[in-house]
This record gives C-alpha cells, sequence and structure tokens, in this order.
C-alpha cells in the first residue's frame, strides 16, 4: 500500500485542481508541528506565486474545500499560508485495518522487484575481525533488509579479503614455523594430499606476527610477495594451506556474525573474482581505455569537472599483479554475469570512498556494467571512545569484535540480574540478545555517516532512545496480549479512539510507511530506528494513561487490546528489519 502522505497529497492535489491550481503542488507532509496538527501541505507558496495572489488566500480556499471531505477532521489555513490538516478518527482507524491486513503490514512496494546486491561485512581472513568491521555488518545488514522489505530481491555479499597480501603474509609465515608440512614441499600432490589442520587460536597469531615482521625483514617480505603472486597463479602446496585457512576463518567469522544476527546470501570473497580477470581485461582491452603508465596497465578516470586530482585506477601492477581495485571491478563483472542486478551498492567505511570513485568511474567508461545498473557507495563514520578518537581496548590496540560482544554481553549480563522475570538457563541467552540490541540500536540510531560514541552505559538504559527501551517495550506489550489471552498473530485493529494517547499511537504506526520510504531513499537505517521509538514512546504514554486490562466497557477494551495488538506487531517487525531480535519478558 501507498504511504499515508502519498495518499493525502493524491487528494489534497485534487482540492488544488478543484481551486483551479497545478494538483502536482498539493504535496502533504507529516506536521512539523505535532502540537496543532497531524499533517500540514505548503502548496499554497506555489499556487500563490502562479496566480499571483497572497497565499493565505490560496490556502484558505484550498482549506475550504478540504473541509469538505469526510475522511478531513478539520483544514485550517494559516499564515503565512500553510495548510494544517487532522484527519478523522475513523479514517485513522480503517488505515490501521488496511495496515494490519497489508501483507507487507504497511510497508511501501518502492523496489518494485528489482535485484539489488548489498556487498558489506568485508572481513579479511586470516585477520579477525575488529571494530572496523562490526559497523559494515551491522548497518549492512539493516539496509539490505530494507531494501527487501521495501521489495528489492537483495542479496547480501560478505566479499571476503582473501586475496590480497595478508595471505602471502600468513603462509610465509607458517611456512617459517612448520618448514616439514608437506604443502611445502615441491612434490606435493593435491590429489592425494590435503594439508595440515591450523586451529583458529594459532591463525590470529600469525597475522599480526608476520605483519610487524615484514615492516623490518626484507627478504621476509620479499617471500610474503612472492608467496601472494605464487598462490593467485594456482601454486597446489600454496592453494592447500590456503583452503585450510579459509575453512578456519570462515568458521569462525561465521560464530561473530551468528552472534550479530547477521546472515549473508553469499560467502564470495576477492578470489572469487580471480577467474573473472581474464574476461576483465578483454572488457578494458576493447574499450580502448586500457593504457600503459610506468609498467604498470590504468585505466584515467579524471573528469573535467573534478575540483581534486582522481588517481587512475591500476589494474595490473608492473609485475603484473591485481589489487584491490581489479578484484572490485572482476566482482562487479561477476555480479552482472550471475545476477543482473538492478543495483550494487557497498556499505564500506566512507574513508574508501576514492576508492570506490575510482572503481565505479572505471566500470562505466569501459562498459564493464551498463548504464542502467546503479552503483553506489554506502559509506560510513567511525565508532569513537569518549575521547572522540577510534574505540580502542584499554591497552590502545583495536579491539576484537568477539572482545568487544562478550563487553557489551556482560554488562547486559549484569543489568539483567536485578530482574525478576530471567533467570538460570534463559540468562544467557537473553544477556546475549540485550547487549547485541543495545549495541546495534546504539549504532543504528546515528546516521551512518555520522561517527558516534560508544558509550554502554548509555546504550544499555532503560531509558531514552536505546535497544533496551524497545525491547522492554515490546516484553511490556506481551505481558498485556498474555493477561487478555490475545494471541500475538493475526490481524486486529482499533475500531473506535477515545483518548489523545491512543491517537498519538495510531499516527505513529501510520507513520511507519514514511520512515520506510525515507529509509529506502536514503538507505539509512536511522529513520527506521527514529520511527520504532516513536512507537514505542507512544505507547508508553497510552499505556500509562489508561488501564485496558481493568476497562469496563467491553468495546473500548477490546480496540485497545487491538490497538496493542497491531502496535506489538509493527515494533516487532521494524526491529526485525534492523535485525534486532526481542526477548519474551525481561
Ligand atoms: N576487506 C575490505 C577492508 O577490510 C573491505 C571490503 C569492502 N568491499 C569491497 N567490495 N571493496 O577494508
Amino acid at each position: 500500500m501507498n504511504t499515508v502522505t502519498g495518499d493525502l497529497s493524491r487528494a489534497v492535489g485534487a482540492a488544488f485542481e478543484k481551486c483551479g491550481f497545478d494538483p502536482s503542488i498539493g504535496t502533504v507532509t507529516v506536521s512539523d508541528r505535532p502540537e496543532l496538527c497531524q499533517f500540514q501541505s505548503n502548496g499554497a507558496f506555489r499556487a500563490a506565486k502562479e496566480k499571483r495572489m497572497a497565499p493565505l488566500a490560496a490556502a484558505s480556499m484550498v482549506a475550504e474545500v478540504l473541509n469538505g471531505e469526510d475522511f478531513i477532521a478539520h483544514a485550517e489555513a494559516v499564515k503565512p499560508g500553510f495548510i494544517n490538516i487532522t484527519l478523522t478518527d475513523g479514517f485513522l482507524c480503517e488505515r490501521c485495518r488496511q495496515i494490519s491486513q497489508d501483507p507487507y503490514l504497511g510497508v511501501p512496494q518502492l523496489g518494485e522487484g528489482r535485484t539489488l546486491v548489498v556487498d558489506y561485512g568485508g572481513p579479511n581472513v586470516a585477520k579477525p575481525l575488529h571494530v572496523g568491521h562490526l559497523r559494515a555488518a551491522i548497518i549492512g545488514e539493516a539496509v539490505k533488509r530494507i531494501a527487501s522489505a521495501c521489495g528489492m530481491k537483495a542479496i547480501g555479499d560478505t566479499h571476503m579479503g582473501d586475496w590480497g597480501l595478508q595471505m602471502g603474509l600468513v603462509i610465509a609465515q607458517l611456512n617459517e614455523e612448520h618448514p616439514d608440512w608437506r604443502c611445502f614441499s615441491p612434490d606435493f600432490d593435491p590429489e592425494k594430499e590435503s594439508a595440515e589442520p591450523i586451529d583458529v587460536n594459532s591463525l590470529n597469531e600469525l597475522y599480526p606476527k608476520a605483519s610487524q615482521r615484514s615492516k623490518t625483514d626484507e627478504a621476509f617480505s620479499r617471500k610474503a610477495h612472492e608467496v601472494t603472486a605464487l598462490l593467485q597463479s594456482g601454486h597446489p602446496g600454496y592453494t592447500a594451506v590456503w583452503k585450510e585457512i579459509m575453512r578456519v576463518s570462515v568458521e569462525d567469522l561465521k560464530r561473530s556474525y551468528d552472534r550479530l544476527n547477521v546472515h549473508f546470501e553469499l560467502w564470495y570473497g576477492e578470489s572469487d573474482s580471480e577467474k573473472y580477470v581474464p574476461r576483465l581485461m578483454d572488457i578494458l582491452r576493447d574499450s580502448g581505455q586500457l593504457v600503459y603508465s610506468d609498467g604498470a596497465q590504468v585505466v584515467h578516470v579524471q573528469e573535467e569537472r573534478d575540483s581534486a586530482p582522481i588517481p587512475p585506477v591500476i589494474i595490473k601492477k608492473s609485475d603484473n599483479s591485481n589489487i584491490y581495485a581489479t578484484t572490485d571491478l572482476a566482482t562487479i563483472l561477476q555480479r552482472r554475469l550471475d545476477f543482473s542486478p538492478d543495483a550494487i551498492w557497498y556499505v564500506v567505511d566512507k574513508r574508501q570512498s576514492l576508492h570506490f570513485t575510482q572503481v565505479f568511474r572505471c566500470a562505466r567508461k569501459t562498459g564493464v556494467l551498463p548504464a542502467s545498473t546503479e552503483l553506489l557507495h554506502l559509506g560510513f563514520g567511525t565508532m569513537n571512545g569518549r575521547d572522540g578518537k577510534p574505540y580502542k581496548t584499554r591497552e590502545g590496540g583495536v579491539m576484537q569484535l568477539s572482545v568487544l560482544l562478550d563487553t557489551v554481553t556482560g554488562a547486559a549480563m549484569e543489568k539483567l540480574r536485578e530482574s525478576e522475570f530471567v533467570s538460570g538457563s534463559s540468562l544467557e541467552d537473553y544477556a546475549e540478545r540485550v547487549g547485541v540490541a543495545a549495541l546495534k540500536f546504539g549504532d543504528l540510531i546515528n546516521h551512518r555517516t555520522k561517527d558516534y560514541i560508544f558509550d554502554i552505559d548509555k546504550f544499555l538504559s532503560f531509558e531514552g532512545k536505546t535497544g533496551v527501551y524497545l525491547l522492554y517495550t515490546v516484553t511490556r506489550m506481551n505481558s498485556i496480549l498474555k493477561k487478555a489471552g490475545t494471541p500475538y498473530s493475526g490481524e486486529l485493529w482499533p475500531e473506535t479512539v477515545t483518548t489523545d494517547t491512543e491517537r498519538e499511537l495510531i499516527l505513529s504506526i501510520i507513520q511507519a510507511g514514511e520512515a520506510f520510504q525515507h529509509a529506502f531513499e536514503d538507505k539509512a537505517p536511522n529513520h527506521v530506528c527514529e520511527c520504532a521509538y516513536r512507537i514505542a514512546s507512544a505507547f508508553s504514554r497510552f499505556y500509562h494513561e489508561n488501564h485496558i486490562l481493568t476497562q469496563p466497557d467491553p468495546d473500548i477494551r477490546r480496540s485497545w487490546l487491538a490497538l496493542c495488538h497491531l502496535s506489538r506487531r509493527v515494533l516487532v517487525m521494524l526491529l526485525d528489519v534492523l535485525a534486532i531480535e526481542t526477548v519474551e519478558n525481561m
């Protein structure tokens, strides 16, 4: 179904037309001043300009027509030319019925079945995930779910960094430590043998060691580069260890992502694009854009309107090796061939924006991707500590994701211990859910492009715009419905409105469509967060002011319970779109 402002814009547009104005100027938005009215239209300003009259006069004419409509309780022209609109309670209830019976629960289907690939997560294999990867996973998952809630066919790909120098470093280090391993022997036979098993803890120690060493030990660094090149050209022994490293790493990555309720449709990596490189090179060559520069093969992407220089994209270095841009371009080709996507969105740290500008321009001007496919880099800011600098461990290093998750879960556990409802075996599971919800909401409530401060006490507060407050609100809804014997599923909607707090709650529910529209257009989950908070806080006021279970009038009681029911359905759906799991009680 359409958004409520979409439907109202059409109706108000018709009123403008009746008054002799262009119907397209009747756009309606949610009121800036909810204490005065529910919706507003500012179209009279344009109408007045076109007809050379006072805006207030134009607004008055339209308001008069609107007051004759049966869905409008009150339309008023106010200085200097706004039209304030309040809808009838009958309209609000009818809207609730439509939402309740809509298969998408009122989420506008703006995606129209288009195919989307979301590239997010981007963990590097053999290196543990760190907090920088946290935002990519959290925001990416939410962006993907928003797109699919809005009707796109969304495919998430983690695009692991599994093909670069870090693999060469780790393998070179392993070779040093285990010169006797069969996979390092020249007569290793991949048909008959496999690599020695590696465990995840030792793997996690290898990369920092190797990377540190390569900075001072030149021979080792050369060796690592050599291993990387050999691996990329299919060396049997190195390929076998690489596969073992991948097996162990992916298992570990899946564990962390599962804890975060982040699930990828595709577990491809940079290595998977390797087989597309020859075809990519053909396309680039045929386009006539591939040129030699200092022995390397590059594509120039500078444009006249650029205010700063944009360096050329290096496709092959002088030693013929591929780099980050090469794998990204080959991956674009792979995605085109596999899915013919209408759009590819990259949820990656905004500090990589130059890289994406280069890659996108190159893909466009060489025809790797048709112009009709949208390419977007959805950059995000940094999670900072209280000192305003990127979040670190107490010792000053980058904090690993699993350590951060343990910290948050531990703090949630402390909080929940005070609760009378949770105990024993469910405590751990609850602490994990509450902790993760707190962390995710604390992140997603900020517009993705902004930096924010990691403040665990604030995130875990029962009050304010927090994940905990939202989960707690759902548990209150659960408890009322349970006591009344109302099942959670099914279609129920309020049929009457008797108090202001109810009306406010209904408005917050019917405006969820607008939140999705903004989130979808802006590719920003914070709009969904704000909407969820608005519903939760409207529900709290409604709940405090009305004694639902003891209400003597059966019609009012039924309508209030139906409103609880619908509020719960919409709120849980919003949280699910943010990939936040709820709990039964707390
Ligand atoms: N692995 C990269 C990193 O850790 C992120 C990958 C982002 N995605 C992409 N298609 N380049 O920085």
